[in-house]
């Protein structure tokens, strides 16, 4: 059912974001769209772990046995992508950097070779599409990959995206779409009569909205304020990457993305269209640590040179580190929270680059009627919480 706006005295805000990163923004954008008045808050809108991230657009290939509900997550939001891009591009002017370039995950020895064909079998009874290579056949795609290639699979839908584009875009876009953009710390969530009513801010003040979207990342059960057990521990998994300069020489050195499983490890690299190579990604489970270290550059380095032997040639133009949300169980958090007025968008894992446009399409979707569309069902924040949530209704 459609929301009467009409009645809606309390506060000049519907909606408060809180957190500006892709998620959060994506919510904002969307939300404004629907005709509701949205409010944000971050000290720096756009920021984030999206700043970081490689972008990879990857629900085939980076599949994990028993993620069916996330799968399905993710290739709707796959499915939705170049028209998000292309929306968002007409929006602002700016471009996203969304390509469709394809994947190609490899196998450097037998055992790699094994788990590729489990996956390849696992994409099969999914109805996946996937195409097998040889070790041949996958150096025909892409020269540059190591002669001790064994096997690879060719997933022509995985595609990319440049996190830090797609960040500005959407300041933008929000900004254009009337979005109120307030760079400030929210530094204490209020709740009054057993409802979440706004926020209190660092600096001094407070936003006041009929309905808040917590999407602050590995900090949203942190924020001060928030009732125990209306969201889980989402715990900071550190991602070290390194951004490489493909000289016009060489291009075009790789053209889809490449990635293999490297001593367990996710290893991937992401040619861009700007001449940039991104190589991630460690994961590191430490606490809120962003320190670039040698180990982790080493590792990177180590394990993209057996695949790609060639990269040790290029300019190394960066290093960083990043923070992704992860949930208990590595699956966002999308919907009404225990707490009355208080939605989450957070907990999106490996994933968030990938679920920004069907997060900000679901959680506009319950701010403007209430209800919670069923691809959001299974992330629902209930899951966790030690109190029932409201089920079925956004506010
Ligand atoms: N999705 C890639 C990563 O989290 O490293």
């Amino acid at each position: 059912m459609a929301r009467d706006l009409s009645t809606d005295s309390r506060t000049d805000t519907d909606v408060l974001v809180i957190g500006g990163g892709i998620i959060g923004l994506a919510v904002a954008w969307r939300t404004a769209q629907r005709g509701l008045r949205v409010a944000l808050v971050d000290p720096a809108p756009g920021g984030g772990a999206a700043q970081v991230a490689a972008g990879m657009l990857a629900p085939v290939t980076e599949l994990q046995y028993g993620e069916e509900p996330l799968l399905r997550l993710g290739m709707a939001s796959n499915s939705r992508y170049a028209d998000f891009a292309a929306e968002l591009t007409a929006a602002t002017g700016q471009d996203t950097g969304y390509r469709a370039t394809g994947t190609l995950a490899v196998a450097l020895d037998a055992d790699d070779k094994a788990e590729l064909s489990e996956l390849h079998a696992f994409h099969h009874r999914l109805g996946l599409a996937s195409s097998w290579l040889t070790g041949r056949e996958a150096r025909r795609l892409e020269p540059m990959l190591a002669p001790g290639v064994r096997a690879g699979l060719h997933v022509t839908g995985d595609h990319q995206v440049d996190g830090r584009r797609l960040a500005a875009a959407l300041v933008t876009a929000c900004e254009r779409a009337g979005v109120r953009l307030h760079r400030a710390e929210a530094g204490e969530l209020l709740v009054e009569a057993d409802r979440a009513r706004g926020v209190r801010l660092g600096g001094g003040g407070e936003l006041r909205a009929d309905q808040l979207v917590l999407a602050a990342g590995s900090r949203s059960h942190q924020l001060p304020g928030l009732p125990p057990g209306v969201l889980p521990a989402i715990r900071p998994v550190k991602g070290q990457i390194l951004r490489l300069r493909i000289p016009g020489a060489y291009a075009p050195f790789l053209s889809r993305n490449v990635r293999a499983v490297v001593r367990g490890g996710h290893l991937y690299l992401v040619p861009r269209a700007n001449g940039e190579l991104v190589i991630g990604a460690t994961t590191e489970e430490q606490g809120y640590d962003t320190t670039v270290t040698a180990g982790g550059v080493y590792e990177l380095l180590r394990d993209a040179h057996e695949l790609v032997p060639g990269i040790t040639e290029l300019p190394l133009v960066e290093t960083s580190a990043g923070l992704r949300p992860g949930s208990p169980d590595n699956a966002p958090l999308l919907g009404p929270t225990a707490l009355p007025g208080l939605l989450a968008a957070t907990g999106h894992y490996r994933n968030g680059v990938l679920l920004t446009p069907v997060t900000g399409d679901l959680l506009a979707e319950c701010l403007a009627t209430g209800t919670v569309p069923e691809l959001a069902v299974p992330f629902s924040p209930a899951r966790f919480a030690a109190v029932p949530t409201l089920a079925g209704s956004a506010r």
